[in-house]
């Protein structure tokens, strides 16, 4: 079915919400357009959050591909997190090689909070696992949950709670292609952990003990920052720190067997006491990104440069 017909299908069953997805074909065709535009045949995609779209500067023979030319691809309304560090530009996908590999990027990305429905979201990644994707970085900010962590520390994501999930704001939500991946797949190992393993030994032989972790990313709608009793009840929920991005993309690609590694910079300490005269904001966010910005860079090239074909 195309994407109209399910559309159509998904309001005519009484009670269903509006489904806007996309079908299979749709994808498949998107994805042919897109390489179609470029030489590069990517392995690795990677999604740059706040103070990584410098990563871009690190790939060589780049072929770009602005998302406005990309039928379907979300464009940003200029309120992302994500999207400062590409001035002038709604988002875009950089192809090139990193360390000898070659990698599609995404410069910007799309948030629930600019009001884009979460299955619009989640297209770039369907689209790269038709290109033939298997692997995929996943970069964000975040605010620090746990209080042993500090401004600037680097957290190797290890599992995630989805949040919007408990009111089935889920990308997996709708008709379900087996093409894509099960109806109802597990999501107990989200995060690989040889990938983890890898960026782990990376870290350490970066000399980056001081201020990599790992731990627990939670995801929320946004755009407001937490309240002190959110933040304590996440606490008490086993996060480790929290942020607006990334749970749906990770749940699109471990549906359809896309091996990820998520890494989070903690760009802030969430506020935690009833009496704090301390508040999150966003420029504290962006001056964290852009300080550690090399740091995530390094990292995430060493990886790939670790990875096997
Ligand atoms: N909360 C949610 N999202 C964020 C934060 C935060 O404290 N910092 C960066 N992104």
């Amino acid at each position: 079915m195309a994407t109209s017909e399910v559309n159509i299908f998904c309001r005519q069953m009484s009670g269903m919400v509006a489904y806007n997805g996309y079908a299979y074909e749709d994808v498949e065709r998107i994805a042919r357009s897109v390489l179609g535009r470029v030489k590069s045949r990517p392995h690795i995609g990677i999604i740059c959050g706040s103070g990584l779209g410098g990563l871009a500067d690190m790939l060589k023979d780049v072929e770009i591909i602005e998302y406005a030319d990309i039928e379907g691809f979300p464009v940003s309304t200029g309120s992302g997190l994500d999207h400062e560090e590409v001035p002038g530009h709604a988002g875009r996908l950089v192809f090139g090689t990193l360390k000898g590999r070659q990698v599609v990027l995404m410069q910007g990305r799309a948030h629930l909070y600019e009001g884009y429905d979460v299955h619009k979201i989640i297209l770039p990644v369907r689209v790269m696992k038709l290109m033939g994707v298997k692997i995929l970085f996943v970069t964000n900010a975040a605010g620090g949950i746990n209080q042993d962590f500090n401004v600037g520390d680097i957290m190797i994501i290890k599992d995630h709670f989805n949040m919007p999930g408990f009111a089935a704001v889920n990308p997996l939500v709708g008709p379900n292609d087996d093409r894509f991946g099960p109806r109802f797949p597990p999501a107990s190992q989200c995060y690989s952990s040889r990938l983890r393993k890898i960026a782990k030994s990376v870290a350490e032989r970066l000399e980056m003990n001081d201020f990599i972790r790992d731990g627990v990313y939670c995801f929320l709608g946004g755009p407001s920052f937490e309240t002190v009793t959110e933040c304590r009840f996440l606490k008490v929920a086993g996060v480790d720190a929290t942020g607006m991005s990334t749970v749906p993309e990770v749940l699109v690609a471990n549906h359809c067997g896309i091996e990820v590694c998520g890494i989070t910079l903690i760009t802030n300490k969430c506020v935690m006491e009833y009496d704090s005269t301390q508040v999150a904001n966003h420029e504290e966010v962006l001056e964290t990104g852009q300080k550690r910005a090399k740091d995530m860079q390094n990292l995430i090239g060493e990886i790939v440069a670790e990875l096997g074909d």
